[in-house]
């Protein structure tokens, strides 16, 4: 299914010298890609969500911090690990919950790390260190396709021709280096005839429902629809949905799944109406320091994404207070399954996701 997309969310550039971005922060208007190279830019890309989703900001950040290792002027083993080290604590600043960031450099950190074991002290060691380091985060990427292709493939199970899904903020290609999570069914069902009806939540406060998801599914000619995110009882009272799919960027030991601000609500309503609530994940997402979803940290972001960003003049009074967390957590109690790479985990999650890791 990989065909019907004519962009790449992420890639490394021709000479290996940038990270290669499509700049999210211009779709649906603009196709733009950035050639990033420098710690800084690759930070404030992660940051200002020019390339977002826990997936892809992890594939990001595995090129950023090999291609901005090239800037690096030691030829001494020591010296270059410390810059690694230094760049891999910079970077996991720029977000602070999808926890695919920090798993993302904590790979390439220990790639680095072992490469320098093994050369430490010879000539061009730093060379051998950094062609390690390239092909760590060419694996994650590969993986990454491979992994989305495979919850697409376990979700469909669950799935019948015809249904309506409701789905939140874009768990799609835009947020991986594949076919997305909460959409790799939605694609894998397009190969195979399956006519879904997608609903699609605008997602406050900054719109990836309705500039990304809208965006993505109607160029690969799936059926969407786009909702505000204050229609998706009506929608769900009318019958119109009968599965509600969504992504993850940390996922607890017992379940509870922090996802885009808003999830929680969807999920509540999910079960009163009786609609299953699929959490589409990697396995990289779960941490399983984290017991429960209290131990999620939750990124809060500037209140003028609401009320400024998106207009010509404010909507609010001047120096209105704000309140603007990117993520809500969702109670395992809400969530009918989580599905995987590896395979589909069922309440109670403690034993189901650790089944997972077996
Ligand atoms: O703030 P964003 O756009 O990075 O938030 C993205 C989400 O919440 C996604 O659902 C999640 O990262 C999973 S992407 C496969």
């Amino acid at each position: 299914m990989d065909n019907v997309f004519d962009f790449k969310t992420v890639d490394i550039s021709e000479d290996g010298e940038s990270l290669v971005i499509l700049d999210q922060t211009l779709l649906p208007g603009e196709m733009k890609y950035l050639h990033l190279n420098t710690e800084e830019s690759i930070w404030e890309a992660i940051y200002k969500l020019r390339v977002r989703g826990a997936p892809a900001i992890g594939a990001a950040a595995a090129y950023g911090i090999y291609v901005a290792s090239g800037r690096f002027k030691h030829q001494d083993a020591g010296e270059f690990i410390k810059e690694v080290k230094r760049i891999r604590a910079y970077l996991e600043t720029s977000r602070p919950t999808a926890v695919n960031l920090f798993w993302a450099l904590d790979r390439m950190e220990r790639a680095a790390v072992s490469a320098a074991g093994k050369c430490s002290g010879k000539e061009g060691c730093v060379e051998i260190i950094r062609a390690e380091m390239r092909r760590e985060a060419e694996l994650i990427h590969e993986e990454d396709v491979e992994t989305c292709r495979k919850i697409g493939e376990n979700c469909l199970r669950l799935l019948r021709p015809g249904m309506g899904i409701l789905t939140h903020c874009n768990a799609g290609a835009l947020a991986t280096t594949g076919i997305g999570t909460a959409l790799a069914p939605v694609y894998e069902g397009l190969r195979l005839g399956y006519d879904f009806r997608i609903f699609a939540d605008e997602t406050r406060p900054l719109l990836q429902g309705a500039r990304l998801t809208a965006w993505e599914l109607s160029r690969a000619g799936a059926d969407v629809t786009l909702i505000c995110d204050n229609m998706a009882s009506c929608v769900m009272k009318s019958g119109k949905i009968q599965a509600v799919i969504t992504g993850a960027d940390r996922i607890a030991a017992n379940g509870d799944t922090a996802n885009k601000i808003g999830t929680s609500g969807i999920a509540v309503l999910a079960k009163e109406y009786g609609i299953p609530m699929y959490i589409n994940a990697p396995l990289s997402t779960v941490d399983l320091t984290c017991g429960s979803g209290e131990d999620i940290k939750i990124e809060e972001r500037s209140g003028e994404e609401i009320y400024k960003m998106w207009y010509e003049k404010p909507v609010s009074p001047e120096g209105i207070k704000t309140f603007n967390p990117a993520f809500d957590v969702t109670d395992s109690r809400y969530i009918s399954a989580i599905i995987t790479e590896k395979g589909i985990a069922e309440p109670p999650f403690e034993q189901s996701i650790k089944k997972l890791f077996e």
